[in-house]
């Protein structure tokens, strides 16, 4: 199945997350190359983009072959977005989409992420704004509201639709529970009903039969994949990890590290690769002493070698396949 962003057609139906710290370009590329439909980059914060901060360059870096690229931007004040927006629309993304779900404190209390759901007024100026003066579709992403009491997630979709949005992702839960609980997939439902542009579930989904149930219970347009994506990327290529033989992990890693390596440079290149690579062998029986190894090698050369030997062994020991909690999953943002 696929579905459009206004006259943009999106090639699948299943995507990545944005994800502050992860969905950098080479994981992007990666998780674009197994099938996710499209790209949406991390999120950056209008003032950043303003203020020309060096960060945002590497962020906002993507290839050719990612398209449909979406920009995801965050911020509290309507004209300082809108300018961030129109400075970044000169980098040639497919999409803007605006941040309404991010609980980190530092960001939400001031008013920006999910914070602006407690303003639904600035949300549909925000939005008005941008889809006034912007050429690329504007899109929105957002949780179901600031905690239990104020769940306003349907009049905020309606307010986003109605200033102009193309698409509407929902992420089923409120600031207040984190990434605690279950998504409440029945709301993400209730927001597919009520709106006419396509809507994206998000939420819990970690297999390949999550998706099929997400799709089913919801009728959204679209499924994106966060967290489970950092373990099971094949995810997008419809394998469940316990699936993926250990050549393909094997294959994949390199594939993933070489992408690091171009673009971070050899030494960060292969220090960011390692929280994917811890979560990408975390189903293999490893013992604490080779885990510590791998994750020290500072060379790609020696993690290479050890990733081998691990590999190797993970072929003999594949009945031991079992899939990590989720527990220990960073979740700052
Ligand atoms: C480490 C991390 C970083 C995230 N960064 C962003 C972000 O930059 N923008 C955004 O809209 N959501 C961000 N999210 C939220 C995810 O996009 C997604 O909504 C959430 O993880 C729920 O989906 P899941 O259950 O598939 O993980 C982040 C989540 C995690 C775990």
């Amino acid at each position: 199945m696929s579905f459009s962003i206004h006259h943009l057609p999106i090639p699948g139906d299943t995507l990545l997350s944005p994800m502050d710290g992860y969905s950098d370009q080479p994981f992007r590329s990666l998780c674009r190359g197994l099938g996710s439909a499209m790209s949406y980059t991390e999120f950056v914060k209008a003032e950043d983009v303003l203020e020309r901060i060096a960060h945002v360059d590497e962020k906002l870096a993507f290839t050719e072959a990612e398209r449909p690229v979406t920009f995801q931007i965050y911020g509290d004040d309507p004209g300082k977005i809108l300018d961030a927006a129109l400075r970044i629309q000169e980098r040639g993304p497919d999409v803007i989409d605006v941040n309404m779900g991010c609980p980190a404190k530092t960001i939400s209390a001031r008013g920006a992420g999910v914070g602006l759901m407690r303003t639904p007024e600035k949300i549909a100026e925000i939005f008005r704004l941008l889809t006034t003066h912007l050429e690329v579709p504007v899109t929105g992403k957002m949780r179901l509201g600031w905690d239990e009491s104020t769940r306003n997630y349907l009049q905020v979709a309606k307010i986003v639709e109605d200033n102009g949005a193309q698409l509407l992702a929902v992420h089923g839960r409120t600031r207040a529970q984190g990434y605690g609980g279950q998504a409440d997939w029945d709301a993400i439902a209730e927001v597919v009903d009520a709106l006419k542009i396509p809507v994206i579930g998000n939420g819990d989904v970690t297999t390949v039969a999550d998706i099929d149930r997400m799709k089913a219970h919801t009728g959204c347009a679209g499924v994106m994949i966060g967290r489970g994506a950092m373990y099971n990327p094949w995810i997008f290529s419809w394998l469940e990890r316990d699936q993926v033989p250990p050549d393909v992990v094997r294959t994949t890693m390199l594939r993933h590290l070489e992408l690091n390596l171009a673009f971070y440079g050899p030494e960060r290149g292969l220090v960011l690769f390692r929280k994917y690579a811890s979560r990408y062998l975390s189903p293999y029986a490893m013992t604490r002493e080779v885990r510590q190894r791998l994750m020290t090698r500072e060379t790609a050369e020696e993690f290479v070698a050890l990733l081998e030997e691990v590999v190797a062994g993970a072929k003999l020991g594949a009945g031991e396949l079992q899939l990590q909690e989720m527990e220990g999953v960073d979740c700052a943002v």
